[in-house]
């Protein structure tokens, strides 16, 4: 039985598909006011609507951004700010597997843009409204494919030398950097941050980056199964003072070495804050 908040307003990204509209579903069933963030207003329609006939009573906003640009994802943090004046938690759960090489139009690689500066551009611009809820939460979707990661700082868009899996991995270790960093610069603000691995889970990413998995779609765990750790950081009491941490099945894991790394973790916030236009000295 799920915690009744209803008092509480929660900012999902990625809601229309997988995990995230699994973790949007779940969010309202406990009561919250779900502003659900999707790319395409069609999909996010359709998705509203299925969590509306999921459950009845369900307080749902979309809000609609390409996540894939410095200009989507300021477009999102504006229609939040004009949606509400509090944000008790921003799940940062878009994510994207490309295999090839696919430049954003701000020129940068696809799946460090939508996967790692997305999440951390969008947190530094309702940092101000998340601090002024608080205590709030912020919960960011990695991945154990992290561990296969490297953060190539000598080539962080893949302009050298790309795969698709050393991008997403590199990715998806950046979201652990971010939490880790995230964490320490939120310190005494009453705001958390933590991520988490959501299991392997039969979504279309998941079959974009290893097709031969559709085989076995009926053994692999549901985005409802997915969302839960998502939805345990979103809502438990018992997790509200705990920040800079990764879950796996609401549990904390040990990250690998690279993602323990502070001063990478520095390197990344400076550079991403260059490549987005913020100030890295900001709430250092
Ligand atoms: N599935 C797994 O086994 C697994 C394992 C570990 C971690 N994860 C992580 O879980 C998260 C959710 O993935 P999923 O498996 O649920 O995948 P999914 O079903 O493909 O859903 C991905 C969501 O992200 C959105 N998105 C992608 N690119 C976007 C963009 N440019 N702008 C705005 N939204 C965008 C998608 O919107 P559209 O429908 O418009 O494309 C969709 O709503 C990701 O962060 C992923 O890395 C998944």
């Amino acid at each position: 039985m799920l915690n009744q908040i209803p008092e509480q307003t929660v900012l999902v990204t990625g809601a229309n598909a997988g995990i995230g509209r699994a973790t949007a579903t779940e969010l309202a069933r406990a009561g919250m006011r779900v502003l659900m963030a999707c790319r395409s207003a069609e999909r996010g329609a359709e998705a509203r609507a299925a969590v509306v006939a999921e459950v009845p009573g369900a307080r749902t906003e979309l809000l609609i951004a390409d996540l894939s640009s410095g200009e989507g994802v300021r477009s999102l943090a504006a229609q939040t700010l004009q949606h509400t004046d509090r944000l008790d938690v921003l799940v940062n759960n878009a994510g994207v597997f490309t295999r090839q090489h696919v430049p954003t139009v701000d020129g940068l690689e696809t799946q460090f843009a939508v996967n790692h500066l997305a999440p951390f551009l969008l947190t530094h611009l309702l940092r101000d409204l998340l601090v002024q809820s608080a205590p709030a939460r912020v919960v960011t979707v990695s991945s154990e494919a992290h561990k296969r990661g490297q953060i190539r700082f000598d080539d962080l868009q893949g302009e050298q030398d790309y795969s698709g899996m050393k991008a997403y991995s590199q990715s998806k270790l950046a979201n652990l950097l971010f939490n880790r960093e995230l964490a320490r610069r939120l310190g005494g603000t009453g705001v958390t941050a933590n991520a988490l691995h959501p299991g392997v889970i039969g979504t279309r990413l998941l079959f974009t980056g290893f097709a031969p998995l559709r085989l076995l779609r009926p053994f692999l765990k549901t985005p409802e199964r997915g969302a839960r750790t998502s939805v345990f950081l979103a809502t438990v009491p018992a997790v509200e003072r705990l920040t800079g941490l990764y879950f796996i099945d609401f549990e904390p894991a040990r990250p690998s070495p690279a993602a323990r790394d502070d001063g990478a973790a520095r390197r990344l916030w400076r550079i991403s804050a260059e490549l987005t236009g913020m100030d890295p000295e900001e709430n250092s």
